[in-house]
């Protein structure tokens, strides 16, 4: 499973592509509203840091508008990926930069026939949102799965399902147990997948023993 981070702030971008862990980042009008800097600076210097596909999203509503944003947002770097939302215009619109040759991630998927016509309109990333289905009393695993089957029966969809609106590190494990080919996840919740309470006990009892054998390895 690929791991993106689900930010636009660059610092928290930078600690975590140290890691050697992060293959791509999404951003969204609200992520980049909260970090506070210009668009499309963000986003080359995201692109700088990160090689893998960067989700820039469009701001307009109608087709055309997205299709103009989306070729200056592509114009910034060639690992931009155009996000527009799953509107007719959005599909639209992925299916004019799809066929320029421009990589689409479709976002604000909340049903399974919504997946299949991103996957028509050739896009490159499906994100259905997970935690904001959860919010609302629904099952937003089960629309990971429902997609993984769909998608599966057809040879010829390349679309990748990129789970978004992760919370917890339980997303990630049912999305990575449901088939999700990339998890875009919040830095807070990419930094507690390596915590376990009983890994600290655990090793704090294993340095205490050590310790007491007065050795040192080198
Ligand atoms: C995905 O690309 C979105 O930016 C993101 O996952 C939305 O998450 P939220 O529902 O926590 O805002």
């Amino acid at each position: 499973m690929k791991f993106f981070v689900d930010t636009a702030d660059i610092a928290e971008i930078r600690e975590l592509a140290e890691t050697g862990l992060i293959d791509g980042v999404t951003t969204n009008p609200s992520l980049i509203a909260k970090a506070g800097g210009r668009m499309m600076e963000t986003i080359r210097e995201i692109c700088a840091v990160v090689p893998g596909p960067v989700s820039a999203e469009v701001a307009a509503t109608a087709s055309d508008g997205m299709v103009s944003e989306g070729r200056a947002l592509a114009d910034i770097a060639p690992n931009v990926t155009v996000k527009v939302p799953l509107t007719w215009d959005g599909l639209k619109a992925c299916r004019s930069l799809h066929q320029a040759g421009i990589s689409v991630n479709v976002t604000l998927c909340f049903s399974a026939t919504q997946a299949l016509l991103a996957a028509k309109c050739g896009a490159a990333f499906i994100s259905p949102f997970i935690g904001r289905l959860d919010d609302i009393g629904l099952d937003g695993m089960n629309l990971i799965e429902e997609i993984r089957t769909i998608y599966d029966n057809y040879d010829a969809i390349e679309t990748e399902i990129l789970a978004a609106s992760i919370r917890s590190p339980i997303h990630v494990r049912d999305a990575a147990m449901a088939g999700a080919d990339v998890a875009t996840i919040p830095p807070a919740v990419l930094k507690s997948l390596a915590h376990h309470p009983l890994t600290d006990k655990g090793l704090a009892a294993f340095l205490a023993d050590w310790k007491s054998t007065g050795q040192s390895i080198l």
